[in-house]
């Protein structure tokens, strides 16, 4: 019996001294494992005169049990301490904003590129890209201009210098050539848009000498001109957000369609100020058209199996219309006052269906 009071005070003691939970946990195996002080007397029993056995039997589980509760007493205590000590250290500053807001902003040709291919994208046309440097072929020649052709005056085309062969390339002056390289390397049906930069030697109040526009082309055995006005007229209700914008197609030329017309849009600029949507008066947009035959078989494409629509966008224009930005040069300016102020977070990825622009 005296075994077991030594052993009590001896083990409530160091329970009471544990300091921490793996000092708590050495000392429970010590003293309650297998092979622990504790539960070692229990073999002694076996050695003890038979009369005594029962009650030196009780007074080791007592001891056992003891020990553990003392054990699961001290870990609460322990446990709690160490929580209390966490949340001291690790204080949490409630008045510090939620999440700091990006400090970039998407520049809205940017914004605008990826308004326009969400739309686009949402009625199965895919995202083709080529060159900015082009072949005099696919610029012009294959778009039925062919060399001398007065439309090569019209664009004020950059050239490079000329090449061994008396060839010049040059910097394109539209995103058509995609057309053709398309046509060339992917059978139909085909449903492209094709965002990109573009070329023109000039310069004012509406004209930047690389400026962005956004080609189309639907080519297959059916296509019409009935779809190219629905499919135009659904962009511009998606692009402009609103339910209803009207739109008219005047008749144009564009030696790579037939026939070709520019589409405008219904605007008011009562006051001095211009709104989409409404009105008396109309704004151009693009240029499109019936896709030419010739350019079909400069493609390698029956004309008599194979028509389609084509149509050409300039992204500046569209995005000065729908954001009011008044001054086409301020866009490659790269003032940091500007883009805060027009620029986009970039987070905020348009789709349809959570909504094209931020407000
Ligand atoms: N490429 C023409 C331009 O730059 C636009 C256009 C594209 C017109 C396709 C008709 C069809 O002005």
């Amino acid at each position: 019996m005296n075994d077991v009071e030594t052993l009590k005070s001896k083990w409530l003691g160091a329970v009471r001294a544990a300091g921490d939970l793996a000092a708590l946990e050495n000392l429970r195996v010590e003293a309650l494992g297998k092979k622990g002080e504790v539960s070692g007397l229990m073999k002694t029993l076996g050695s003890a005169p038979a009369e005594e056995r029962k009650a030196l039997g009780a007074a080791f589980n007592a001891l056992k049990d003891e020990v553990a509760a003392a054990i699961e007493a001290r870990k609460a205590d322990l446990g709690d301490a160490a929580l209390d000590q966490k949340l001291a250290a690790e204080r949490l500053d409630v008045t510090l904003p939620a999440r700091p807001e990006p400090e970039g902003r998407l520049h809205p040709i940017s914004q605008t590129i990826d308004e326009v291919v969400a739309i686009f994208g949402a009625m199965g046309f895919k995202v083709a890209e080529g060159p900015d440097i082009e072949d005099d072929f696919y610029n012009f020649t294959a778009l039925n201009i062919p060399p001398e052709h007065p439309a090569r005056q019209m664009m004020d085309t950059f050239y490079l210098p000329e090449r061994q062969d008396g060839s010049r390339l040059v910097l394109r002056t539209h995103t058509s050539p995609v057309q053709i390289r398309t046509m060339l390397s992917q059978k139909p049906p085909i449903r492209i848009i094709v965002p990109g930069r573009t070329y023109r030697s000039d310069h004012d109040m509406t004209h930047t000498p690389m400026f962005h526009q956004v080609e189309g082309l639907v080519i297959d055995k059916t296509t019409h001109m009935g779809h190219l006005k629905g499919c135009l007229a659904d962009f511009c209700r998606a692009y402009f957000e609103l339910p209803d914008v009207p739109v008219r197609f005047r008749p144009s030329f564009f030696p790579f369609v037939e026939p070709g017309a520019e589409m405008d849009i219904g605007c008011s600029r009562k006051g001095g100020e211009l709104k989409i949507g409404a009105g008396d008066d109309w704004l151009e947009i693009l240029g499109c058209g019936m896709v030419h035959p010739k350019v079909l078989r400069h493609c390698n494409l029956d004309p008599a199996e194979y028509q389609g629509f084509a149509f050409g966008m300039g992204i500046e224009r569209v995005a000065m219309l729908k954001y009011g930005i008044p001054d086409l040069r301020t866009f490659y300016e790269a003032d940091l006052r500007w883009l805060r102020h027009y620029g986009f977070l970039p987070l905020e990825a348009p789709s349809l269906v959570r909504g094209l622009s931020p407000s």
